[in-house]
């Protein structure tokens, strides 16, 4: 299958596997961080979590970015202490941010460690400097949920810029994510989805089914054959 219709997508993308993917995505990002820091000399970016962008953000390294004009925010963060290994600023540490000449003023993460309510306040007014956004990252849980927004949550139904979440099906159940007026508002807006765990929540969207995801408009969906329908 070489092509597949999503509603409200800008663009969909089919990749015959992750690393494909992945490099294909990071050159996107060099692309819109050179654009961007060209415009109005800042590119302000929210990095996905989970485990897909891995990959993505190894390669992203090795590409030709001026990372001091680069102020690196986060879709959602895990109400963990930090450090630890669950935490989605922890990953991209060790797979990007760990290895580029970045100045440490330019990496804003989320304070969830204080706690959901209190994180998202301060991120609230950490983001505000940066609105909107050039690029935010995006993954997609096989519940069709991005970032930390699930599935029948209030989160869903919040206009607040950043969000407190509670109930998260997929642990741990506190967490901290940007809301969807603020993911929307972004420039641009990039899925990455890959594997066979991600085909029912696809084929539900692509058929009407308003998941979480469905609901960021506009975006790029980066694809592996995998996640499509056999
Ligand atoms: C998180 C992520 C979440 C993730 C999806 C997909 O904190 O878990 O922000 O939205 O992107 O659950 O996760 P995988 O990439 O690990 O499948």
């Amino acid at each position: 299958m070489t092509s597949y219709n999503l509603p409200n997508a800008k663009a969909v993308f089919i990749h015959d596997n992750l690393d494909d993917l992945s490099l294909a995505v990071a050159q996107r990002i060099a692309e819109l961080a050179s654009q961007a820091i060209a415009a109005h000399g800042v590119f302000h970016v929210a990095l996905a979590g989970g485990e897909t962008p891995r990959r993505c953000y190894e390669k992203l390294r090795h590409l030709p970015v001026d990372w001091t004009h680069v102020q690196v925010y986060f879709g959602d963060e895990r109400c963990l202490p930090v450090g630890d290994s669950q935490r989605n600023d922890r990953m991209a540490g060790e797979a990007l941010l760990e290895h580029i000449a970045i100045p440490p003023g330019n990496l804003h993460t989320i304070p969830a460690e204080l706690g959901a309510h209190e994180a998202a306040a301060r991120y609230a007014a950490v983001l505000e400097q940066a609105m909107p956004l050039d690029l935010v990252l995006l993954g997609m849980g096989e519940d069709g949920h991005t970032a930390s927004l699930f599935p029948d949550s209030p989160a869903m139904a919040s206009a607040a810029p950043v969000v407190a979440v509670f109930d998260a099906p997929k642990p741990p159940t506190e967490r901290v994510s940007l809301g969807m007026r603020t993911l929307n508002a972004a420039r641009c807006k990039i899925f990455l989805i890959t594997g066979a765990g991600k085909r029912g929540a696809l084929e539900q969207i692509a058929s009407g089914k308003l998941l979480p995801a469905a609901h960021v408009a506009a975006a790029e969906w980066h694809l592996d054959c995998a996640a499509l329908p056999a």
